[in-house]
């Protein structure tokens, strides 16, 4: 296939799968670096290296700040989140260890805790939340015994929206003397983290969503004080006579060249994110979101799931509509309205157990810092439309010239 050069706009409503477009400021800074010291960083002494070697260690530092963390050789750079989290879940559990972790959890904390469970004789508990999607720390805390060594929770859910207390559950860790790992994939460059206010022994992010980096980096910061045991070993750069990986931070979790042009890309965002600030990143999105999520509320068809507060929330919001397949209400949103969302699991299938919405799913919608407001009367709109073909007052257009002969009503009555 010849990649096109050129695509026509879309309304991008899937900013939960990674934030697009970026900022063409953070995107044309994070290139223009790069021509400049893309080279292997920290491995030689010619000036090149030294620079490129001070830009990584810049974005350590601004990210550990960003944290409220107090080491940046803590900061760990992985490929993303589902990375950072294997090496964190993976370094810090033995066999024979217990876990508890949440039904709000991504696929990227549930198989690697899956794996240890199955090849390890590690126990895992998966608190339930809600049919809200909050959990609630003293069901944490019940569960608490002699062998548990970690409590991982998602802050942000990626379905629904829902922000979980992880202050409240880290403070009940810390007094257990339990390792406390928190994902912030989708919090991270929109919701304050302070992994000293929080509790928080080690925490996950990744790059391509509100921190507007790159996709292929995120990484971990580990406290002082933690230990996470390495699972892997390879070329750091120093030390190379010694014949083991290294035990220091950040190398003791990194191997290899590490991705340049995304710490790049996590260097310029950060610039960018203090200069719009964080309060006026989410105040936007929420004001944004509000509006859609009110008005999808007041459509008959539409079913909103999980939370419906509007406070302490990301803007990302799941929902249903009476008679459709939730992938079908997907391919209209494209073919009939140019929107671009996410239907099905969301990578979070005890998400959807909890609330019910297991195996179809929902159609996930989820604003990001570039949106405007056109794009959510879009959403209405088509959404409305989606709505009013179930009661027979429209046809979906079913997108003239492309194949969505699938679409179909999830009842026996035939396709509108
Ligand atoms: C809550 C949550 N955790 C982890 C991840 C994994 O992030 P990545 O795909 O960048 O590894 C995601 C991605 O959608 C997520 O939403």
């Amino acid at each position: 296939m010849d990649i096109p050069t050129q695509m026509d706009p879309v309304i991008y409503l899937d900013n939960a799968a990674t934030v697009y477009p970026k900022p063409s400021e953070i995107l044309d800074a994070s290139l223009a670096l790069y021509k400049l010291y893309g080279v292997n960083p920290g491995r030689s002494g010619y000036d090149l290296c030294m620079v490129g070697g001070e830009l990584v260690q810049s974005t350590r530092a601004k990210l550990t700040q960003f944290f409220g963390g107090t080491d940046p050789d803590r900061l760990c750079f992985a490929y993303n989140a589902s990375d950072a989290l294997n090496l964190l879940i993976q370094g810090m559990v033995e066999p024979g260890d217990h876990v508890i972790s949440t039904t709000a959890e991504h696929n990227s904390v549930i198989r690697p805790l899956n794996h240890l469970r199955r090849d390890q004789g590690v126990t895992v508990d998966y608190v339930p939340t809600g049919t809200d999607g909050m959990v609630d720390p003293w069901e944490i805390a019940k569960l608490i015994r002699s062998q548990t060594k970690l409590v991982v929770v998602n802050h942000g859910s990626n379905v629904i929206g829902a922000v979980q207390p992880v202050a409240e559950i880290g403070a009940i860790c810390r007094e257990r003397g339990i390792r406390f790992v928190v994902d912030t994939a989708q919090t991270a460059g929109v919701i304050p983290i302070n992994i000293q206010e929080m509790h928080i022994d080690a925490l996950a992010f990744t790059g391509h969503k509100s921190l507007l980096a790159p996709t292929g980096i995120g990484g971990c910061y580990v406290a002082e004080g933690v230990e996470v045991k390495h699972t892997r070993a390879g070329g750091t750069g120093v030390r190379s006579a010694y014949p083991y990986h290294l035990d220091e931070y950040p190398f003791r979790l990194e191997v290899g060249t590490p991705n340049v042009l995304g710490i790049i890309g996590l260097h310029e965002a950060q610039r960018y994110i203090a200069e719009r600030g964080l309060e006026e990143i989410y105040r936007h999105e929420m004001e944004l979101f509000t509006k859609l999520h009110n008005a999808l509320a007041e459509i008959d068809e539409v079913t909103l799931h999980g939370t419906t507060k509007l406070e302490n929330r990301l803007p990302v919001l799941s929902f249903t509509v009476d008679g459709w397949d939730p992938a079908d209400v997907g391919v209209l949103l494209d073919g009939d309205h140019n929107i671009a969302c996410r239907t099905g699991l969301q990578c979070a299938p005890l998400m959807h157990d909890r609330m019910g919405t297991s195996p179809r799913g929902t159609v996930r919608l989820s604003v990001g810092p570039m949106n405007v407001e056109s794009d959510i009367q879009a959403a209405i709109n088509g959404v409305r439309d989606i709505a009013e073909a179930r009661r027979g007052a429209k046809k979906p257009r079913q997108a003239a010239g492309r194949d969505h002969g699938h679409v179909r009503l999830v009842t026996d009555e035939p396709a509108p």
